[in-house]
């Protein structure tokens, strides 16, 4: 990548806008421009630590310093935002979801085309290292054929924040978490997915789900199943994998967890144990001869790789790793899993 700095201007500094101007100006190879934010006091914030801020949206599309416009304000507003960014002919990486649904996002791929500039969405979780090692093992066949992978993501305290509770905002749990979970499932595979069964919560009593659990059928057979959880004091692992040749368990980000291969599954002389009342063989625990237990993989990971992909690209070095297709992809997932879990019905799709 050349030496030079690329330009990145913030709108919203709310949480995920303050994430991004951290990493930013850590960053040798980008120039935070600034920010801006309806919020006069999110605004005096940002001044307050040195960053300089703008008084319009308009003011900021038109700083020629600025190259890339990233978008961190709420889903409602990411479509109109991006689409007069991207007349302005800047480049733009949108927050997730990028959209509230495939007719915004189609807009604004369409806009992308038209004024030749880069559109992406922060999927950030393509960096996490628990889904890093989940891909390693699906690639190298670790467990064999994986057949089934359960993701979840579980916490006790409802959903947070305002405009998250909300429809009009573009809030829930689908939209919030699932565009990870979904994101993270559809790149193991390019198999289409022919159907979806999806049961969304609202435990907490909000008008949008605080949860949900979807069922993902692959037309290779491969099945996933995501889940959010809001509310909830015991957590389940956040991934359980499935194989022909083994079964891994990775429990919290921090990669707990582990991997059980099958040796020898020829096996079938083993008594039966006991299993509450009663006895069982099918149940019967497997020992060292016929199982080889292993750590799970730890991949070193950078989530500034995003931006340097950005950078690269737009030096004609590189190619987009969060493409508008997947994008795209994911957001068709997460309408079907919207509708599945609206009329409870098995959905089938061609995803
Ligand atoms: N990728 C991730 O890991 C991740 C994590 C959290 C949030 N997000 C996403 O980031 C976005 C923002 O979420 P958040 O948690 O930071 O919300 P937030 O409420 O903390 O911040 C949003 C900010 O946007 C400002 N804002 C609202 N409308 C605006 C407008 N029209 N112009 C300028 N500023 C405006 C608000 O004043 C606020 O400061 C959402 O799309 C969310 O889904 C992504």
């Amino acid at each position: 990548m050349t030496e030079r700095k690329y330009g990145v201007a913030v709108i919203g500094y709310g949480g995920m806008g303050s994430w991004h101007v951290k990493e930013l100006l850590e960053m040798k190879e980008a120039e935070l421009c600034g920010v801006y934010d309806i919020d006069p006091d999110k605004i005096e914030k940002a001044q307050s630590l040195g960053i300089h801020t703008y008084t319009s949206l308009e003011e900021l599309l038109a700083d020629d310093r600025v190259w890339i416009v990233t978008i961190a304000t709420p889903n409602d507003t990411h479509c109109s935002i991006a689409i007069q960014a991207m007349q302005m002919k800047k480049n733009v990486v949108c927050e997730k979801p990028a959209a509230m649904n495939t007719r915004e996002l189609s807009e604004m791929i369409q806009a992308s085309e038209d004024n030749h500039v880069i559109f992406t969405a922060h999927h950030n979780r393509r960096w996490d290292q628990d889904y890093l090692a989940v891909k390693q093992m699906y690639d190298q066949n670790t467990l064999g054929r994986i057949f089934n992978i359960e993701s979840r993501i579980q916490g006790s305290r409802g959903i947070f924040g305002d405009w998250r509770k909300t429809r009009e905002h573009g809030g829930g749990m689908v939209m919030d978490w699932g565009v990870h979970l979904f994101d993270q499932l559809l790149t193991l595979t390019k198999e289409k997915i022919v159907s979806v069964y999806a049961q969304l919560s609202y435990v907490t009593g909000h008008e949008v789900d605080d949860g949900f659990k979807a069922v993902i059928q692959f037309a290779d057979g491969f099945v996933c199943q995501a889940e959010v959880n809001t509310y909830t004091f015991i957590n389940l692992p956040r991934w359980y994998l499935q194989g022909e040749k083994g079964t891994a368990i990775i429990n919290d980000w921090e990669l707990e967890g582990k991997i059980v291969q099958i040796l020898d599954d020829s096996d079938d002389n083993v008594e039966p144990v006991a299993a509450a009342s009663g006895i069982s063989r099918t149940v019967a625990p497997r020992d060292e001869r016929t199982v080889k237990e292993s750590k799970i993989p730890h991949i070193s990971s950078n989530v500034q790789e995003f931006y340097q992909n950005i950078f690269g690209t737009l030096d004609g070095e590189d190619s987009l790793i969060v493409k508008p297709d997947e994008i795209m992809r994911c957001m068709k997932l997460m309408e079907v899993v919207i509708y599945a879990g609206e009329v409870n019905e098995v959905t089938h799709c061609t995803i």
